[in-house]
Parts: C-alpha cells; structure tokens; sequence
C-alpha cells in the first residue's frame, strides 16, 4: 500500500517536472507563441462575432428589413476575408515556429550528447539518439507550437460561445456546461495508458531504427552473409510490432475521442430540443435557432479538437521524460585553464581500471613515458590497449590512481582540456564523407594546402592523393568509401599530423599497410621538427624494431620487454 503511494507520487512529481520542462522551453518561444495564440484568439472571436451577424442578418431578412439585410451581408463577407487574412499570416507564423523551436530543443540536446562522458554516451544505440532527437523533437514541437497554443484560443472560443448562449437563454447554457466536466473525466481516465502505449511505440521505433541503421551500414556483411531475407524478415517483425501499437493506440484515442464526442453531441441535442419546442410555441426567431447552432458548433468542435489534443500532450510529456534521460547523462567537467605545450611526458601512477568488478581490464600500470619518446604497445586481443589509450584520453577514469601529462616539471592530471595536446588515430575506420581535403582538415580547421601537403607526405598519402584526377577534392563516400582500407589509414594518420599536438597515438592505425610503408610512416614522424611522444600500438616486429621502448599488456599487467622477447611473443 504505502509502495504505491510512493510510485504515484513519483510520477506527479515526474509530471510537473516534464511540463516545467515543456514550459521553460515554451518561454524561450514566448513571442512567437504568444503572436499565434492571438492570431488563433482573433479567429475565434470573429467566429462568435459571424454567430451573431448571422442571426441579425436572417432576422432581418425575416423581417424584410432589406437595407439592414444588405448591411449584415456586407459585414458578413468581410469578417470571411478578414479571417482568410488572419488565418493565412497564422499558418505562416505557424511553420516558422515550428522549425525554430525543433531547431533550438536539437542544439540543445546535440550539444549535451557531444559533451556525456564516453561510457555514459555508450549506453544509448545511434538509432536511440536519433530517434529522441527527430520523432521524439517532432512531437514536443508541435504541442508547443500548435497543440497547447490552440487549447487556449479554442478555450477563449467556447467562453465566448457560451457567454453568448447565456445572454441569448442562461437556463440553456446552465444545462450545456455540465458536458465539459463529463468530458474532462474520461480524458483523465485514459491518459494513463496513452502514456504507457507511447513510450513502448517509440521504445520499439528507435529498435527499429537502430536495426535499419546497422544493416544498412553493414551491408557488406549482409551480402556476404547472404542475410536479405533473414534481416528483411526481422525488420517486418518489428514493423508489425509497430503496428500492433499504433493500433491500441489509435482504439484507445478513438474510444477517449468519441465519448467526448457523445459528449458535446448531447449539446447540439439540447439546442435543437430547445430550438423547436420555442419555434413551435412561436417564443424565439429562427435567427436565434440559426446563432445557436453556430455557437453550440463553438463549443462542440473545440472540446472534440481538446479531447484529442489531450493524447498529443501526453506523448509530449512522454518524449520530454526521454529527452530528460540524454539530458540526465553525466557530462564531462571541462576545466577553466587551457595548456600549451610543445613536448609532454606521460606518467600512469599506480592505474587501475575495470568496466565492470569480473573483468579487471587494467592493474596497477606504472609507466613514464619521456618527450619524444617512441613506445610500443603491445598485447593479445582484448588485452587493454585501446583502454589503456582511453585512459590517457581521458574517455575513461581510473578506478585508482591517476594519468598525468609532463610539462617539464610541471603535471596536469588528465582531463578533457588535456585531450587537445594528444591526435589519437582510433582503431577502426574513422574516415567522414566529403573530400579528402574536408576529412584532413578536421585536424586543424584553417590548414594552408602547404600544411595538407606536408602531412599527407608525411603519411605516406601524398602520392596516391596526388594520382586521383580531383587531388584533395576527391570525394570520400561513407566511412572511407572509394579508397582502400590503407589509404583511408593514411588520411586519418596526416590528419592527426594536422593536428600538431605533442603526443601522437596510433591505436592499430598501420595495420592495413605494408610493412614497408609502415616503417616509413613511423620513421617520418619520428624525424619530424617537434618530434611528438607517440605510443603506437602493432604488431609488425619491423615496426616495433624501431621504437624506443616495447610495453606489453598481459593479464592486466603492463611490463616493458626487449625486442627479442617482442619476437618472441609475435611469433607465438
Ligand atoms: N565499453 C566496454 N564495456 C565493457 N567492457 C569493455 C568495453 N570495451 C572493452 N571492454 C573489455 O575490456 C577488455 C579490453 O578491451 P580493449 O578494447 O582495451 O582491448 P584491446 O587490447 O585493445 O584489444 P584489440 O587488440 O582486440 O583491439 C576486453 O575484455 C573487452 O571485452
Ligand atoms: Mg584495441
């Protein structure tokens, strides 16, 4: 018992913290929300207003007043255009609205995601991301850009239409305004579950999308693998999962929406009740029934139009909570000091590190590395390289101990400001779409051609560049498509040259080469003017004959080796 009052209040708690959410960023927009509410007001208002002159005009026309009669349809015809006018500027504003709101609710969380910290961004798929930042973006934006700011003029359209009955018959409009309680209860009574309905759908949307994704992606591997009809097959599945919640979706909104509907068609009853028994005792005009009709219309399609906007902001609600899960991610603290420096030494005191308590990756690693200093990483599979390289990064924290970076004497523990002074060539492909002069100069934004060219020679990919009819302008496809897996090796390494930073890592960034070419790229960068200290992590004996010193990770501990053990332990 006292467990379920304790999840209730959760969950009001959770819901005033989503609509806080939904309002904070409704303020940011409050000028364009406010124009739209009132150009929506002025519509409804001139929608009462056309009631009313209706009822003058047929009541004059009865009365065969014919030059009121010509009055009246005058005025008639111009609250029609006034309306198309007001009406024409609304929807104008309307679209700029939206793409500025959704525009500033994307930055936002874009800008959060680039900042989570690495193992807390790993938790969610791309797929989830995307789908949080499109459909789930969609549906807030348009509840407050259209949904909530036509509730309130709506709103201001049934109080003006049942003011309007009231002066026309106040026992009528006593009798009218006991449906909108009714229809509030049934409203409440099935938001719950719309709730609960929403969050599986898109649950099940961004899985879906994840899957689309990934099997696009991979499509080498789904030819290969001969996987069509198997992934076509899976993607039908989830498709018909979809399905079967948008169905019991739509059955519940249908089911709210009409019982609303039941609702204020009861109105309309009343009035034509009303309507006839008085025309029948001769003791109201047709005027009035005709006005009546249009205001209980007032009333009836804005309560049917509130009844289903109630699932819209119930979704809102729901994608605000997963956007406030992104937003939750722990971020990376980002120092106030900046470092310069042209040479660093790095120290692992006493490290210690696990993802999780079975599988300590790294133990107690004591290392000093020196400026300029080449150093060999070396490993099995699975080992902890590239973690002992995230460390460093700073992507991930140790357990224990700490990483520093020397400058001379002084020491800067590792944090995201320290990442600049390192150009790390991630394992894998890490290649962009654009040209090759686009992907080098994530390296360094303003590099000169002079500058391209001196890291792509440096890299051994000056030549090949130079051989392809557009040069730096050739276009890369995705992931590096239309070159070969050591060209694309090549690009990353100059653009990390680009970057000038005083460490250089190359996380299995050679591997792709020939030994020859290997050798010739490391001893290059070794030679270059401000010589970086560079771990390099291969398992060419070629390469690592080269380097200063050989580390090796075994069993989480790090031990420095001879070339000749080296040998020994590539050669199995
Ligand atoms: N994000 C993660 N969450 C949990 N465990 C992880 C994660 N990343 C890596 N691991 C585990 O940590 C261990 C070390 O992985 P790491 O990638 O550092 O190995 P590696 O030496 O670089 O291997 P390889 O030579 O294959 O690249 C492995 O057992 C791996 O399964
Ligand atoms: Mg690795």
């Amino acid at each position: 018992m006292v467990k379920e009052k304790k999840i209730d209040l959760k969950k009001t708690k959770d819901l005033f913290i989503n609509l806080k959410w939904l309002l904070i960023t409704m303020k940011g927009f409050s000028g364009f929300i406010v124009a739209i509410i009132f150009l929506g007001a002025i519509s409804a208002l001139l929608g009462i207003y056309r009631a009313l002159v209706t009822k003058w005009l047929v009541d004059s026309a009865t009365a065969a007043d014919i030059s009121r009669m010509n009055n009246y349809l005058i005025l008639l015809g111009s609250i029609l255009l006034f309306d198309i006018v007001v009406r024409a500027i609304h929807t104008i504003l309307l679209e700029k609205g939206e793409i500025k709101i959704s525009n500033s609710i994307q930055n936002n969380l874009y800008a959060i995601i680039i900042k989570t910290k690495w193992m807390q961004f790993l938790k969610y798929h791309s797929g989830d991301y995307l789908t949080r930042m499109t459909s789930d973006v969609g549906e807030i934006t348009d509840v407050i850009i259209s949904t909530i700011p036509s509730i309130i003029t709506l709103s201001i359209l049934v109080f003006g239409s049942f003011i309007s009955i009231f002066y026309i018959d106040p026992k009528l409009a006593i009798v009218i305004i006991t449906v909108i309680p009714l229809a509030a209860l049934f409203i409440r009574f099935f938001s719950k579950r719309l709730k609960k309905l929403y969050i599986e759908s898109q649950r099940v949307e961004s899985k879906y999308r994840s899957f689309i994704n990934e099997s696009i992606q991979n499509m080498l591997v789904v030819k290969t693998f001969c996987l069509e009809k198997v992934n076509f097959s899976k993607a039908k599945t989830m498709q018909q999962e979809k399905v079967r919640l948008v169905a019991a979706r739509t059955k519940l909104t249908v089911v709210s929406t009409s019982l609303v509907t039941i609702s204020s068609w009861m109105g309309f009853f009343l009035v034509f009740l009303w309507g006839s028994v008085k025309i029948a005792e001769g003791t109201t005009t047709f005027g009035t029934l005709m006005a009546l009709i249009q205001l209980i219309g007032n009333i009836q399609g804005p309560l049917i139009t509130v009844a289903s906007s109630i699932p819209m902001i119930v979704y809102a609600l729901a994608s605000v909570e997963r956007l406030r899960e992104i937003e939750g991610l722990e971020r990376e603290f980002e120092a106030e000091f900046s470092l310069d420096m042209t040479s660093a030494g790095i120290k692992y005191n006493q490290v210690d590190f696990y993802y999780n308590k079975d599988n300590h990756v790294l133990k107690n690693i004591e290392v000093d590395i020196k400026p300029g200093e080449t150093v060999a990483l070396i490993g099995s599979s699975g080992e902890g390289k590239t973690t002992f390289i995230h460390l460093l990064m700073s992507l991930l924290n140790p357990v224990n101990g700490d990483i520093v970076i020397l400058d001379g004497e002084k020491e800067y523990v590792v944090s995201k400001n320290s990442r600049g002074f390192i150009s790390y060539v991630p394992q894998g492909n890490n290649i962009f779409s654009g040209s090759i002069a686009d992907n080098l100069r994530l390296g360094k934004e303003d590099a000169t051609e002079e500058e391209l060219m001196m890291a792509t020679k440096a890299a051994s990919a000056w030549d090949f560049i130079q051989e392809s009819e557009n040069g730096m302008n050739t276009h890369i496809g995705e992931r590096g498509v239309g070159l070969s897996e050591g060209q694309t090796q090549r690009i990353a390494i100059a653009r990390a040259l680009l970057h000038k930073a005083p460490i250089l890592i190359l996380d299995e960034a050679t591997s792709a080469l020939d030994s020859k070419t290997e050798v010739d790229v490391l001893r290059t960068i070794q030679s270059l003017e401000q010589s970086p200290t560079c771990i390099i992590i291969t398992h060419r004996l070629s390469a690592l004959k080269i380097c200063d010193r050989i580390l090796k990770i075994d069993k989480g501990y790090l031990y420095e080796i001879s070339y000749s053990d080296a040998i020994n332990f590539e050669n199995g």
